[in-house]
């Protein structure tokens, strides 16, 4: 197995190696990380440079704060490491769909025909991203949130647990959707939006 080290281990990260860690062999690697930790018996280092090989391994940004796996996936990308798309294993990805490096597809997601699923995104556990849909860069679409076909969204988006995107909507850069919105037009200005139809409350 390759080595593949989890950039966190906070509850996203022990998301991210519950879904794959049958395939990899992982290291998680947090500064807040306790003297001989361990989670699912794999070591949490406090310190990159403590991981034997670490250059060579692959990488994976495992935290939910959006800003700051931005900022750690384009560090380390100009450093030259390398991220693989983490699919879990019982999720589906249909034909025709990509996946950049850096995304996770957590368990039971599914990631339609034609989709695109930019840079270090994470379509979280029962997520649907139907066909045609573009996801940005570094966005987050959370658990059993539903987007519909041909929707876009744009860079550091963050889609809350349960949201609903109706079809053909865009949605633009820095937009927060709160957990259990329906969004049922364009989104342009960045803020955050809740409720059944979705509006801007900041
Ligand atoms: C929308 C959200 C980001 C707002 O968080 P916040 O900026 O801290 O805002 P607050 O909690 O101060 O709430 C502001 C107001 O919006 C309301 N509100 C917050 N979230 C809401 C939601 N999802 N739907 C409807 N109203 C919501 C609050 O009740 C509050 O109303 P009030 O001013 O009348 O009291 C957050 O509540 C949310 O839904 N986050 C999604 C989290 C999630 O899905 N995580 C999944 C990870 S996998």
């Amino acid at each position: 197995m390759e080595t593949l080290i989890i950039h966190g281990c906070g509850g996203h990260a022990r998301s991210v190696a519950a879904s794959v860690m049958h395939e990899w062999d992982v290291f998680f690697v947090d500064d807040n990380g306790r003297p001989d930790e361990k989670i699912f018996g794999r070591p949490v280092f406090r310190d990159l440079e403590m991981i034997p090989a670490y250059e060579k391994a692959f990488h994976h940004i495992g935290t939910g704060d959006l800003v700051l796996k931005k900022k750690l996936f384009d560090e380390f990308s100009q450093r030259g490491f390398r991220f693989p798309a983490l699919i879990a294993a019982d999720a589906v990805i249909a034909a025709g769909a990509r996946l950049e490096p850096g995304v996770f597809v957590g368990a039971g997601a599914y990631v339609g025909p034609l989709a695109h699923v930019g840079q270090n995104a994470i379509v979280n556990t029962r997520a649907v991203v139907e066909h045609d849909v573009s996801v940005g860069c570094h966005s987050h679409i959370s658990i059993h949130a539903s987007v519909a076909g041909y929707v876009r969204i744009g860079a550091r988006v963050m889609i809350g647990a349960g949201a609903t995107v109706i079809d053909k909507v865009s949605i633009s850069d820095d937009v927060v959707i709160g957990a259990g919105a329906v969004v049922v037009r364009e989104i342009s200005i960045p803020g955050t939006y809740v409720g059944v139809p979705a509006r801007r409350i900041k």
